[in-house]
């Protein structure tokens, strides 16, 4: 609407342009002005002037309000905290404005198609939750509704159906709330202060602050289902770890099926990994990823003669170079796998390498291994260790931690060392859920036993400390 094809505006211009605009306004016509000065202009030309300065004034009061409101709304809408609390506050604004009692406010969802309320003012009391189903040609009539409606008991049944719980009657004017075109929710007032009704102007400013609730509403929805759709995708991985699990574990077993010595040898490293994780506050992914690469560590030994692992002597340098070849063949197998832990194929590899460069087959130094590497190859020694072997006695789990303390942090990291020493004495004392090491023999220690460890360690490591500053 320009000034020029409104005969109102020029008669106004010409008789006053104080009447219908702030001065310095008068050649400016942005929208929300345009849209609410019409009663002023026919105040202008036909009332006399004490009763067209109260109508100017009245307007002006108004059109004040919506600015008001609008400059509110946007704090509102970005403002971080509950939406419940945000809609209550845009209802509150949009209900001020337009002198209503009653106010609220619904969001849309379609499938089925069902009007929710999200924020009420003013009623006497509404179900919890209030909800209005729509038929098609609700839908329809709302998504096409371009302004605010009065309604009548004509009307009521062409936008809103009273299958719901709660009576379309209670509503005195509605908004839809569109945004692109798409019903995205409703504002419905009830009655009016002093029971007037709802005019042409209230309904415009309804108008004007509804497209603002609509973009808060829809931004909601849009973050909620965000929301849902990621705990839908964190559900399905999660299902897919634990079918990743089974199967590894599956894996696991067959690995170890090639001598009884070493039965059950990559599910233990897989848990053992996992404990020392956990207890060095590692999250569910890593842990999940430590338990998998653990039971996987060895998947190369498919590759080596069985008669190797029952030899009851040392093994020659052949013997020797074929063993130490599970690394590269198990690094082989595996990187052509896509698991979800990407670290899995260098675990693989490196899981008997050693801080001290003295580990097979890169013979990296601590600094050049991965931590999740570091925490494997801890649980595939502690565990060879306490195991018996063709060659040897299994050794207790304190001359074991003992041996290991003597090697950190030469050849072991001490944060994982330190998170091994923290399980072994929770089921010392018994205080975890499930337990760290198997129940068989010999595999038990004192808690004092494990605290004498614990403390040895930390001298060699702050003793290294001191002697470097
Ligand atoms: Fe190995």
């Amino acid at each position: 609407m320009g000034a020029g094809k409104n005969p109102g505006w020029a008669s106004c211009q010409a008789l006053s342009a104080k009447c219908c605009l702030p001065a310095h306004q008068t050649n400016q016509q942005p929208s929300a002005y345009l849209r609410f000065p019409r009663v002023v202009l026919s105040a202008c030309s036909d009332l006399s002037l004490p009763l067209r300065v109260a109508v100017q004034k009245n307007n002006f009061r108004r059109l004040l309000r919506t600015v008001e409101a609008l400059s509110d709304l946007g704090p509102e809408m970005t403002a971080e905290r509950e939406f419940s609390e945000t809609a209550r506050t845009m209802l509150s604004a949009l209900r001020q404005t337009v002198g209503a009692r009653e106010g609220a406010l619904f969001g849309f969802s379609d499938r089925p198609s069902l009007l929710t309320l999200i924020a009420a003012e003013g009623f006497a009391l509404l179900p919890e939750p209030t909800v209005i189903p729509l038929l098609p040609k609700h839908v329809h009539a709302l998504s096409s509704l371009r302004s605010p409606v009065v309604l009548n008991p004509t009307t009521y049944d062409v936008f809103l159906s009273s299958n719901g719980n709660v009576a379309p009657e209670l509503f005195k004017s509605i908004a839809a709330l569109r945004v692109g075109g798409k019903l995205v929710g409703m504002v419905a007032l009830g009655r009016r202060e002093g029971e007037s009704l709802y005019e042409e102007d209230e309904l415009e400013a309804l108008g004007l602050l509804s497209h603002y609730v609509a973009l808060a509403v829809h931004n909601h929805a849009l973050s909620q289902s965000l929301a849902q759709r990621m705990s839908e995708n964190l559900r399905l991985l999660a299902s897919l770890h634990g079918f990743y699990d089974n199967a590894l574990e599956a894996f696991a077993a067959a690995i170890d099926v090639k001598h009884v010595n070493i039965h059950g040898h990559s599910l233990r490293v897989g848990r053992y990994a996992a404990g020392i994780g956990e207890a060095l506050g590692m999250d569910q992914g890593e842990v999940a990823a430590l338990r998998s690469a653990g039971y996987l560590h060895d998947i190369g030994k498919v590759a080596v003669d069985k008669h190797i692992f029952g030899k009851p002597g040392a093994l020659d340098p052949s013997e020797f170079r074929e063993m130490a070849d599970h690394t590269v063949v198990g690094h082989q197998i595996v990187s052509g796998v896509q698991f979800p832990w990407p670290r899995i194929p260098e675990i693989v590899r490196w899981h008997h390498e050693r801080g001290d460069g003295s580990g097979y087959p890169d013979g990296l130094l601590m600094e050049d291994v991965p931590m999740a590497v570091r925490i494997v190859g801890l649980a595939d020694t502690f565990d060879a260790m306490i195991s018996e072997r063709p060659y040897r006695e299994p050794l207790s789990v304190g001359g074991t931690l003992s041996e290991i303390v003597r090697l950190t942090p030469q050849k072991y990291d001490p944060n994982a060392v330190q998170g091994l020493l923290l399980q072994v004495r929770r089921d010392a004392v018994g205080s975890n859920r499930a337990p760290f090491l198997e129940n068989r023999a010999g595999l038990s220690i004192a808690p004092p036993d494990v605290d004498h460890l614990a403390a040895t360690l930390q001298h060699k490591l702050s003793s290294g400390r001191l002697y470097l500053t």
